[in-house]
């Protein structure tokens, strides 16, 4: 089993400001984005027990003050979000139309692409982790030289110790094509510990028939700790040389599925980092998700996130 050189766990990807549709042509803002929902989740189920710190640049408007603000708030470790001069934060609209809801991206300049632009600067900003989270969504935004510098910086991090988990979070309009989507995703699984997709995104990309499938290719790319998550399906688990297949409960009130993978990886992620063997990690990942599809948005209200014992 994985065991986490220090208490320090960092999430590196995008947070865009999210303003969702409340009616009478009002917007409630608020700010997401799939590895800063997961490291959201893991400082409020983490506590005390981690410093828990999202890597990320953003502008040096108003609105990136009060992203950073309240992240600060929240107990996330903001020393590694960088800021640009020239750029913003991305944005997301949700429409809602009855009960459908659908979504409109404006990031396509966001500051966040400019992560990985400095080498010495993540150098900095990933130094002493102990696990590092990074997804698909990640990688989609960065420049090809951005993903180098990355790669360089994450190979310098896992030689001091760092455990890299990896969610391919596939979206294709965000990558140029499906060619270059596995070629990218490909060639990070060589430095990924811990990987946690979500079965319909594999199989959209790899052709898999089964979660069994995605399991033997990460497998073969190295991978040593692996879940697939597959919605209300069962979960496939391969860990310590050991594959098995863990039911998932069902939930009552199902209203929103947005950010459950990320949700999952939060409560997986933070289990193993205090120590819990797989099984237990699948089960926090479980139960992090189950709550958060019983309620709007990608992120469990603070009275409601479970306390992992
Ligand atoms: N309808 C559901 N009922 C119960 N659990 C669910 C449901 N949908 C998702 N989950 C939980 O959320 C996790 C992630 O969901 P999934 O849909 O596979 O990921 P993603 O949100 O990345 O598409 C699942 O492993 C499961 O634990
Ligand atoms: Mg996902």
């Amino acid at each position: 089993m994985l065991a986490f050189g220090s208490r320090k766990a960092l999430a590196i990807g995008e947070a865009m400001i999210e303003m969702a549709d409340v009616g009478n042509e009002t917007y409630r803002r608020g700010f997401a984005g799939d590895t800063f929902n997961t490291a959201w989740h893991m400082a409020q189920l983490l506590g005390d027990a981690a410093e828990v710190g999202f890597v990320t640049k953003v502008g040096m408007d108003s609105v990136s003050d009060a992203f950073v603000e309240q992240s600060q708030q929240d107990g996330l470790d903001v020393s590694g979000i960088g800021r640009s001069e020239a750029r913003t934060m991305g944005l997301y609209m949700i429409e809602l139309d009855g009960v459908e809801r659908s979504f409109q991206y404006w990031r396509d300049t966001s500051a966040a692409r400019l992560l990985a632009d400095d080498l010495e600067w993540l150098e900095q900003a990933v130094t002493g982790a102990g696990l590092i989270h990074l997804s698909g969504i990640t990688l989609a935004i960065l420049s090809e030289p951005a993903r180098e510098t990355l790669f360089e910086a994450l190979t310098k991090a896992r030689a001091q110790g760092a455990i890299v988990s990896f969610d391919p979070n596939v979206r294709p309009r965000l990558w140029r094509s499906a060619e270059e989507t596995r070629a990218v995703l490909a060639r990070f699984n060589t430095l990924t510990d811990i990987a946690l997709p979500s079965f319909d995104d594999e199989s959209a990309l790899w052709g898999e028939e089964s979660p069994v499938q995605t399991v033997e290719r990460l497998r073969r790319a190295g991978v040593v700790e692996i879940a697939v998550k597959n919605g209300a399906a069962a979960l496939t688990a391969f860990c310590d040389d050991h594959l098995s297949e863990v039911p998932t409960q069902s939930v009552d009130g199902v209203r929103d599925t947005s950010g459950a993978g990320d949700a999952f990886n939060a409560g997986y992620l933070s289990a193993r980092f205090k120590g819990c063997h797989q099984e237990k990690a699948v089960h926090w990942g479980q139960r992090t998700a189950g709550e958060v599809i019983r309620h709007f948005g990608a992120r469990i209200p603070k009275d409601r996130v479970p306390e992992i014992d």
